[in-house]
């Protein structure tokens, strides 16, 4: 049984983006046996980091615990928002929190937005940042457009069997990834 870690990344009073991450806690775990948790960055309230963890003399027991959340973790997917062409410094501050822990990774993204590109460029910029970090990430997404018209708030998608169809090409391409990770 895989572990799968879902991070939300918008720690904004009324996000829309976390409601994905609830759909796909409850996808992963209705159609796979998967143990599948959300890190939910607003949840965390971390601080700005001032150095990686391994550079930290005494760090918190939560930056602790997300860093051996991460290691546990056979898969990440990243939920976030698109914020002026880009990802929220919110996710920013915990890629580069972690090194060594992110290499061979399987990374997924889904990038999210109120307009009408589903954060294609938050994509492109988190796909560069994670070859970067020499995770493993893929050419399948699952970018989400007008999130307001798509999810509620509970994480239940307007569009049931449109929305598990698109889901399913994405979470096929990640454990495939994942898989081979293994070998
Ligand atoms: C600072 C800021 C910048 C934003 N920039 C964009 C943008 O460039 N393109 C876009 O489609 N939506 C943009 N949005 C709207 C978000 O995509 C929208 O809030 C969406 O629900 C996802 O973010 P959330 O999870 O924080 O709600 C922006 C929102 C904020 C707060």
């Amino acid at each position: 049984m895989y572990t799968i870690s879902i991070i939300s990344s918008s720690i904004r009073t009324g996000r829309k983006s976390h409601n994905v991450a609830l759909y796909f806690q409850k996808y992963l775990s209705d159609h796979f046996s998967a143990n599948v948790e959300i890190l939910d960055l607003k949840s965390y309230n971390f601080p700005l980091f001032e150095a990686p963890l391994k550079y930290q003399k005494s760090p918190s027991l939560d930056v602790l615990e997300f860093k051996n959340k991460i290691i546990a973790s056979d898969g990440v997917i990243i939920v976030s928002p698109e914020y002026n062409g880009s990802f929220p410094a919110s996710l920013k501050n915990v890629i580069d929190l972690l090194y060594e822990e992110w290499h061979r990774k399987p990374v997924a993204f889904s990038t999210v937005s109120s307009g009408d590109f589903g954060g294609l460029q938050a994509l492109t910029q988190l796909q560069f940042i994670f070859w970067k970090i020499r995770a493993w990430t893929f050419t399948a997404n699952f970018p989400v457009a007008k999130v307001q018209d798509k999810f509620d708030d509970y994480g239940v998608p307007t569009n049931k069997q449109e929305t598990d169809d698109f889901a399913k090409l994405f979470i096929d391409e990640f454990f495939e990834c994942i898989k081979s990770s293994k070998k």
